[in-house]
């Protein structure tokens, strides 16, 4: 009889136990999902823990101005303006021992954009082209289009070596091989998809002749080619001139010669005197 007592006793006091540390929290609404704006709430119920405060973290990071040292079970925060940037993991964190926490999702359309709205490659090499993603969640899916007459045809990867696509949540990168002037030079249009929906980025690709990459080179050999002839013609054309210049230009020491002929001269002319 004493140990049934005793037994009920325990289970009681862990039935007790479990109750008090299993505080619930009503998160509301329980996801967010492609809204303008939203208001995010908690109500701890099912606890007697002392609450010190409470405040609510965006990705991990606490957001400073939901602050709160007050002991209330129940908070809200509003989100005004919902961008990509405001997505993500959002959490209400009431400062109890020990802490007690819930999560609420909050997801929109994937931001996709490149830095380069324009890329170039020469002739038969290769054009690589990139288009990133922010917000929440990552696109799953990623796909290349290119425009033609106005008309997005879809690009498989890995036709022919023609086109290879590498795909992460964050970032999609399409080389096309084998640039060629008559088939590549256009609009590509990259997508990226999350549950929610779909945003894309434009990209220009140009497409310079093996020869245009060429000029720049031919016309410093061009340039090259004509100084040389100048030079080569100037000479030539000196030619009978110049032995009278080395006779000038050699003929310094021997000026000073004939001046000092010239003073002996004065010397002995001075002496004839
Ligand atoms: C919090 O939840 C309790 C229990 O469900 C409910 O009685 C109370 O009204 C809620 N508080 C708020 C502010 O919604
Ligand atoms: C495209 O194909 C290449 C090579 O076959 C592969 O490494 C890459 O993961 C593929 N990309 C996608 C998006 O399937
Ligand atoms: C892309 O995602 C990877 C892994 O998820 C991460 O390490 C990297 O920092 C991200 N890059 C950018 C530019 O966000």
């Amino acid at each position: 009889m004493k140990l049934l007592w005793a037994l009920s006793a325990l289970l009681l006091s862990c039935w007790r136990a479990n109750a008090s540390t299993a505080p619930n929290i009503i998160a509301e609404p329980a996801e967010v999902s492609n809204q303008t704006s939203a208001v995010l709430s908690c109500n701890l119920t099912e606890s007697n823990l002392p609450i010190k405060g409470s405040h609510w973290t965006h990705n991990g990071k606490v957001i400073e101005e939901s602050k709160s040292a007050d002991s209330s079970s129940f908070m809200e925060f509003h989100l005004d303006k919902i961008t990509y940037s405001s997505g993500g993991k959002y959490e209400c964190v009431f400062l109890t021992e020990p802490e007690v926490k819930q999560t609420i999702e909050v997801k929109t359309l994937p931001h996709v954009y490149t830095y380069k709205h324009s890329e170039h490659g020469n002739e038969k090499d290769k054009g690589v082209m990139a288009c990133m993603s922010h917000g929440y969640p990552l696109p799953t899916t990623w796909m290349w289009y290119k425009e033609v007459d106005g008309v997005n045809m879809a690009i498989s990867n890995g036709t022919g070596d023609k086109f290879e696509i590498k795909s992460t949540p964050n970032k999609t990168t399409l080389t096309v091989n084998d640039l060629s002037i008559q088939n590549d030079i256009g609009d590509y249009i990259c997508t990226g998809t999350n549950e929610v929906g779909s945003h894309s980025d434009r990209i220009h690709l140009r497409v310079r002749s093996r020869l245009a990459a060429l000029w720049p080179f031919l016309g410093i050999v061009t340039e090259v080619i004509i100084l040389v002839t100048i030079i080569f013609i100037y000479e030539k054309r000196r030619k009978p001139d110049e032995v009278n210049d080395d006779d000038d230009s050699g003929s310094a020491p021997l000026k000073s010669n004939s001046t000092a002929n010239h003073k002996d001269k004065n010397v002995r002319q001075r002496n004839s005197n």
